[in-house]
């Protein structure tokens, strides 16, 4: 049974950025394939899925819109998991079918629990795209006001924790997203820019350590501070922590951080931030 579809608007090179045309785009008619090819793997077992792994096709005729479109899949070799499909799609304009795309799809048999959690790591850390960071900076000021060290009346310090996107180019703003929610986020700055407080050369400051309020207690920032640690490339690792914050300064601790009360800073009259280093090549177990 083929699997018919109509070009429409949302469909074309234009709307998913594959060209500058209104004709059916090259990746939803592969889409539209691919599909056929699952509706084609009809004798798997409950807990098995399919997963493409290889697709070959020549698209040889533009589709306007309107267009009906029909895509076949025939399965045409069988190795174990592995198997292969002949894919065609045809199009009618008017005229009658005509062939718009050939080629081959080949799909592997996984199952599905033992799949996803080799491939769903439940939490994902990595650089944020800019079009995160608004969202980034709301989260700090969330999570300094429910927390510790800032009063709802911080206005200053509130738009400097807002200003993630101001702050891209002179840091490395990391994110945590748990199922593709953000949940967490820190920010990594070399030392010798206006960002780092108290980096000295040859550290690596990192700040805004924050974390969403509903998803405290959850292992979210250490494994932040696993990732800046990662990252620092063997550096020394430097950070700061307002007094009286001891969910942060445990936190830190339990990563080989300790304080070095000389360095404390006092960026404001009464407002006095503790500095935690960490000695690069630190291993958990070891003596700070
Ligand atoms: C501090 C903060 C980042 C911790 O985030 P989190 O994801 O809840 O922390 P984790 O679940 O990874 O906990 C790591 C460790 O931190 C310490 N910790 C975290 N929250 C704590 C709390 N409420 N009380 C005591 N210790 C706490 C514990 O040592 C904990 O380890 P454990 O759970 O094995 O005991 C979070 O509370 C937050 O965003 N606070 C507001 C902003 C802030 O203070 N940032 C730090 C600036 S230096």
């Amino acid at each position: 049974m083929p699997r018919s579809h109509v070009v429409t608007t949302e469909d074309t090179a234009l709307a998913l950025g594959s060209g500058d045309v209104s004709v059916l785009a090259t990746p939803r008619l592969i889409a539209w394939l691919e599909a056929a090819t699952v509706d084609a793997c009809n004798d798997l077992a409950p807990d098995e899925a399919s997963v493409g792994t290889r697709v070959d096709i020549e698209h040889l005729v533009a589709s306007p819109l309107g267009a009906r479109v029909d895509a076949v899949a025939e399965l045409v070799h069988r190795d174990g998991r592995l198997l292969r499909f002949a894919v065609t799609a045809h199009h009618d304009v008017g005229g009658g079918p005509v062939l718009i795309a050939q080629g081959q799809v080949t799909r592997v048999v996984v199952r599905r629990e033992p799949f996803l959690a080799r491939v769903g790591a439940d939490l994902i850390i990595r650089e944020a795209l800019p079009e995160e960071l608004p969202a980034v900076g709301d989260l700090r000021v969330k999570a300094y006001v429910a927390g510790y060290g800032m009063a709802k009346d911080e206005v200053a310090y509130a738009a400097v924790l807002r200003d993630a996107p101001g702050q891209a180019a002179q840091s490395q703003i990391l994110v945590a997203l748990r199922h593709g929610e953000l949940v967490g986020t820190v920010a990594i700055v070399p030392a010798g820019c206006p960002l780092a407080e108290v980096a000295q050369p040859g550290e690596v400051e990192f700040r805004f350590m924050a974390v969403a309020p509903h998803a405290w207690r959850q292992g979210i920032a250490q494994a932040l501070v696993e990732a800046v640690i990662d990252r620092s490339a063997g550096q020394g690792l430097v950070c700061t922590v307002i007094e009286g914050n001891e969910p942060a300064a445990d936190l830190y601790f339990s990563h080989g951080f300790i304080p070095v009360p000389a360095r404390d800073h006092v960026p404001v009259p009464d407002v006095r931030l503790r500095v935690f280093t960490r000695p690069a090549g630190w291993v958990p177990g070891a003596a700070p």
